[in-house]
């Protein structure tokens, strides 16, 4: 066990899937061993774009159960509800009034997710990579594990934090590091292989939920995208479907992709898919079954959310106290 803390979250924002899981929850359950670990719901982060009430309030108890059923143990890690520690938001203004615009204007994220309509686009979304800056800071974060999207946050993050420091002459905030472990970091759609796997593509078949049973898994992998080279190579730039497919089945086996392309080298396609199903559905199922569990157990889920704020309120109480002294307030 190390003194160093990470610090990552997911939206809850529906179902997780495998791009979820590979990219960065998997890395968590490793790590929560080592490094002393704080998971987040992002609720703040979720209502950057239209989220239903009563959908929200459920997924929110749901991720916390995803978070279980992957494997982080609330006994050894700190999970938490962002909206509980109101710290965040008090965090997040007073770094925005630290952050020029020309900063947020290169982040492809808003632009990704305004899309043409810019005008219409709310202030928060613009300001989620302050928030999300926020998150890190509040906790003196050394390392933050996620997938590949979120490396320029983290370098947001850093020339924040960097920024602040050195206006104020005061090392107030340590400065964080990405840490982007899997293989895996960029899982893309399963119709298109130059797409990333996103809670957001229309096609339910582009990607695997964690609550898709044996059935749906196999007939997802049966249709994935293929080419029409017969054999099986990994080759990211011109096959980016096939080398999704052995970056996925090298995750779920924790072997390399070098040991995969071996391994199926001399395979047919259908019968590399049937593999591969067959080996999504051993990992996956066991997660969506503790998932089913214990995603109603509703008093349960609260009293873990409730006991995290309370110790991630510890910490992050202690930063603003120094920050606002700093700021002079
Ligand atoms: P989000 O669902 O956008 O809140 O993402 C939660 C975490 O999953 C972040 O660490 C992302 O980097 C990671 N992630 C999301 N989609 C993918 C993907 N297709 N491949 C790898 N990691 C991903
Ligand atoms: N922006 C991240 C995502 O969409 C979620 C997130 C919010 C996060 N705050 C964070 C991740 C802090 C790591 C650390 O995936």
């Amino acid at each position: 066990m190390t003194n160093k803390l990470i610090f990552s979250g997911v939206q809850p924002t529906g179902n997780l899937h495998l791009g979820n899981y590979l990219g960065a929850i998997k890395q968590w359950v490793k790590l929560q061993n080592a490094y002393k670990s704080i998971f987040c719901v992002v609720d703040l982060h979720a209502i950057t774009v239209p989220q239903n009430p009563v959908e929200l309030k459920k997924s929110i108890l749901e991720l916390a159960a995803a978070y279980i059923a992957c494997g982080i143990d609330p006994e050894k890690a700190i999970i938490f509800q962002q909206s509980d520690v109101k710290e965040h938001t008090e965090l997040a203004w007073i770094l925005g009034c630290n952050t020029p615009l020309g900063w947020l204007n290169r982040m492809t994220q808003f632009k990704e997710k305004s899309g043409k309509n810019k005008e219409n686009a709310p202030l928060g979304l613009y300001g989620y990579p302050v928030l999300m800056a926020a998150d890190i800071l509040l906790y003196n974060t050394n390392l933050v594990p996620v997938g590949d999207d979120q490396k320029q946050h983290i370098e947001l993050t850093r020339d924040i934090a960097n920024s602040f420091n050195q206006k104020y002459g005061k090392d107030v905030f340590t400065i964080p590091e990405p840490m982007i472990l899997s293989q895996a970091k960029r899982v893309m759609s399963l119709r298109d292989g130059t797409k990333k796997m996103s809670k957001s593509d229309e096609s339910e078949y582009s990607r695997i939920n964690l609550s898709d049973d044996a059935e749906t898994i196999r007939s997802k992998f049966k249709k994935a995208q293929t080419d029409s080279i017969a054999e099986i190579y990994y080759d990211l730039e011109n096959r980016p479907a096939i080398s999704n497919l052995l970056t996925i089945y090298a995750s779920l086996a924790d072997i390399t992709i070098e040991q995969a392309q071996a391994k199926f080298a001399n395979f047919q396609f259908s019968n590399f898919k049937t593999e591969l199903a067959e080996l999504a559905v051993e990992k996956i199922s066991p997660i969506t079954k503790k998932f089913n569990e214990l995603k109603n157990d509703t008093t349960e889920l609260q009293k873990i959310l409730d006991k995290g704020a309370q110790n991630a309120r510890t910490i992050a109480e202690k930063t603003i106290k120094q920050v606002k002294g700093v700021v002079g307030f």
